[in-house]
């Protein structure tokens, strides 16, 4: 990837990474990449840089547009590892570089690097600083989603340079959002915040109304496409506004894993059920779906219904594993049910229980448990009408 001019004096920098596969525990299919903004104005500035892996083709790609020396400003947006990576490698060949950052963003890079002699210029939300033609401000956005996290806004040319926020883990041959289409990116869009940003989307509120009052061109993240123009930017500031505001869809999610086919066949008759009473139902094997992916459809789903048999006195791994990662990206405002089989002991499903809890999740029906194979699919009905109606 060359570096790819995205606005006056503005190019991305960055690089593709195709085969990642999982980032986090996030199944990645398409990829990713990291995208890095070199501005090319009186004061040459850097905005993030890219996963370490990358680092000598990272400054090829710079140097085939300036000399590395001549870069006043780095601006570290975030401190984590695929956007800071290469700053190291840029402090070798220009150590009179200045790190902007705010105070947490110095903690963070101290944190991770041995930063004696770096020059640091801390900022505060709302600083600005001139580089000639552009104007930057910077808004530190802590928890969204690491404390240090912060957007740079260029004020002239209406461009936020968000991070993390409004990114996708996607890589193709495009730049911008509205090449493969709206609905792609969007769509990648939607998995990323599910994935990363679910967890901490309360603090969304207060950047999306920043964003409402001012005029955005160009929303340009550092994973993924850019989002350009009034067209891509209304596009993705409603869907994060909506993804953020735990609105759901008022669909059905199942997700189950089963050993025998008792809970698979509970599965089958909630859906059923739910089906009959004119709910959109979405159900997941957890031995046929990744749990990312499953994730994705968590943020549409009023009804989350987990199932899973006992296995040695606990639950089954997928649905272990399932449990733990739903736990950290904590979706709120769901009406659950848990079910399952068991042969002799029935307490297994307590784990499942104490997640839907710890979540403050809505449990208007007890779990319905089948002992081995003897189901009573009544029982089964009854369960999913009361939740419908509870
Ligand atoms: Fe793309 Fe939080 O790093």
């Amino acid at each position: 990837m060359k570096g790819v001019k995205v606005a006056d004096k503005v190019y991305n920098v960055g690089v593709r990474d195709p085969n990642l596969r999982n980032f986090h525990g996030y199944l990645t299919p398409n990829g990713s990449t990291y995208n890095s903004y070199l501005v090319v104005d009186e004061k040459i500035t850097l905005i993030d840089t890219v996963h370490y892996k990358f680092s000598e083709q990272f400054i090829q790609q710079i140097k085939d547009i300036i000399d590395i020396s001549k870069i006043d400003y780095l601006i570290s947006n975030h401190a984590e590892l695929d956007h800071s990576g290469a700053i190291p490698e840029i402090i070798k060949i220009n150590p009179n570089i200045e790190i902007i950052t705010c105070e947490r963003g110095v903690k963070a890079l101290s944190e991770h690097y041995n930063t004696t002699g770096w020059n640091f210029k801390v900022v505060k939300s709302f600083e600005e600083i001139n580089i000639g033609s552009k104007t930057l401000r910077f808004m530190e956005i802590p928890m969204l989603h690491w404390p240090e996290s912060m957007v740079t806004y260029a004020i002239e040319d209406a461009i936020l340079f968000s991070n993390d926020a409004f990114g996708q883990h996607y890589c193709s041959e495009f730049t911008f959002a509205e090449e493969p289409g709206l609905e792609i990116a969007a769509r990648e869009a939607k998995s990323y915040f599910a994935n990363i940003i679910y967890g901490y989307a309360k603090k969304l509120n207060q950047l999306i109304a920043q964003l409402r009052q001012r005029k955005i061109d160009m929303i340009a993240p550092s994973h993924g496409l850019i989002w350009k123009g009034g067209e891509s930017v209304k596009h993705i500031i409603d869907l994060y506004d909506e993804l953020s505001s735990y609105t759901n869809k008022n669909t059905a999610l199942i997700v189950y894993d089963s050993m025998w086919g008792t809970t698979k066949r509970i599965a089958e008759i909630l859906e059923r059920e739910f089906k009959n009473n004119g709910l959109k139902v979405v159900s997941h094997n957890l031995q046929e779906t990744h749990i990312s992916e499953i994730m994705t459809n968590m943020v549409d789903a009023k009804y989350v219904m987990l199932g899973t048999p006992n296995l040695n006195s606990s639950i089954m791994p997928m649905m272990a594993a399932f449990l733990n990662y739903m736990k950290g990206l904590a979706p709120h405002l769901k009406v659950g049910f848990a079910f399952g089989s068991y042969g002799w002991n029935p307490n297994h499903i307590k784990a499942v229980e104490e997640v839907m809890n710890a979540l403050e999740w809505q449990v208007p029906v007890p779990p319905y448990l089948a002992k081995f194979k003897m189901l009573d699919e009544e029982m089964v009905k009854n369960a999913a009408r009361d939740i419908i109606k509870s």
